[in-house]
C-alpha cells in the first residue's frame, strides 16, 4: 500500500471540478484517507514547491497556487503514487494524453487542475506539510 498527497488546484477550486476529480479517484478505487480544504499560504507554497523556487516561473506558481482555496486529499491504495500520476497525466495541460485528468480538463503548463506526489519520499513529506497523523484515517473493512 502507498499513501499520495493530492492537491485539487485553485483553477480545479474555481472550475468546481472537485466532484469530478474525486470521482474519478473512487472510481479507481483509491481510499481517501485524508480531505481538507485550506488556503496555501506564501509559506507553505515556498516549503510545499522548495524544488522550484529558484526557478522563473515559481513567483507566478505561488500567485496562482495562493489565489483560491485548494482541496489537500491523502490518497491510499495499491502503488497509489504511480497510479495518479498516470491517471493525471502529462504537467502541461495541452501536451496530456486524452483521458487523463489534465487532458481532459487542462489546456495550461501551470493551471493543471491537480497536484500529485512524484515518488514515496515527496509523498512522505508533502503528507507532513498537509496533514497531522492523527487527520489520517484508516480503514479495516474489506469491500
Ligand atoms: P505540479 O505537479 O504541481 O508541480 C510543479 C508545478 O509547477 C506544476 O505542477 C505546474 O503547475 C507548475 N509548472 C511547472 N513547470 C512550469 C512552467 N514552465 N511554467 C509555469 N508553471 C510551471
Amino acid at each position: 500500500m502507498q499513501r499520495s498527497l493530492i492537491l485539487l488546484k485553485p483553477d480545479c477550486v474555481q472550475r468546481r471540478l472537485i466532484g469530478e476529480v474525486i470521482s474519478r479517484f473512487e472510481a479507481k478505487g483509491l481510499q481517501i484517507v485524508g480531505l481538507k480544504m485550506l488556503q496555501v499560504t506564501p509559506e507553505l507554497s515556498r516549503q510545499h514547491y522548495a524544488e522550484h523556487v529558484e526557478k522563473p516561473f515559481y513567483k507566478s506558481l505561488e500567485d496562482f497556487i495562493t489565489a483560491a482555496p485548494v482541496v489537500a486529499i491523502a490518497l491510499e491504495g495499491l502503488e497509489a503514487i504511480g497510479v495518479v500520476r498516470e491517471m493525471l497525466g502529462a504537467t502541461n495541460g495541452l501536451k496530456a494524453a486524452p483521458g487523463t485528468l489534465r487532458g481532459d480538463y487542462s489546456s495550461s503548463r501551470q493551471m493543471n487542475l491537480v497536484h500529485a506526489s512524484d515518488s514515496e519520499e515527496s509523498a512522505k513529506r508533502e503528507l507532513d506539510l498537509y496533514f497531522k497523523p492523527e487527520e489520517l484515517c484508516g480503514y479495516s473493512l474489506l469491500l
